[in-house]
């Protein structure tokens, strides 16, 4: 199961049952079947995915949008995790920005999610603000931004 055996790709809507899978496995609100395929559909959106021939074992979506990138959603199988699959599919989409002349990376992430909030700072996000009642259940996001 080491990373060295799993392919970096742009998933397709092909991947969904795997992208579900993955999904519903790792979030108590997950994005839904319509969500993804959204995505799939939508031009600015980039989804990068490590996977094999049975499993997605991790993604992140994006949007590509002008001078700025919105990271939409981020996940890693647990048996697949601290291994730097994360850490690659971010450093992809921050090269696909620099690539497209982006200025600055946006995400929010749950102020609880400390493993998140670890490898944002690692890869040098910092701060920038906090949203009240982000989540349905009523958790406040962290805004994170990085410069490029
Ligand atoms: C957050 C998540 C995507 C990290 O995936 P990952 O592939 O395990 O992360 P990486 O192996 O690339 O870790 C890179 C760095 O992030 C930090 N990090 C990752 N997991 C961590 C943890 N559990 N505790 C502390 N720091 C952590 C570390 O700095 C790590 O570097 P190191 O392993 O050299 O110490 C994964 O835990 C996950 O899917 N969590 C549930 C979904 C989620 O929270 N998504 C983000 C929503 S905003």
């Amino acid at each position: 199961m080491s990373r060295m055996e799993l392919d970096l790709v742009r998933l397709t809507e092909a991947d969904l049952p795997g992208v579900l899978e993955l999904e519903r496995l790792v979030y108590k609100q997950p994005w839904t079947e319509s969500n993804f395929r959204g995505e799939f559909d939508r031009s600015l959106t980039l989804p990068l995915g490590y996977k094999d021939e049975t499993l997605v074992a991790g993604y992140c979506f994006f949007w590509l949008l002008g001078p700025e990138i919105h990271l939409l959603n981020l996940a890693v199988r647990p048996e697949y995790r601290r291994r730097g699959l994360a850490r690659s599919l971010l450093a992809n989409m921050i090269a696909v920005g620099r690539r497209a002349g982006v200025g600055e990376v946006f995400l929010e992430v749950r102020h609880t999610n400390q493993p998140a909030l670890s490898l944002y700072q690692s890869l040098g996000f910092t701060l920038a603000g906090r949203r009240p009642d982000y989540y349905d259940d009523g958790e406040d996001a962290a805004q994170m931004t990085l410069i490029l």
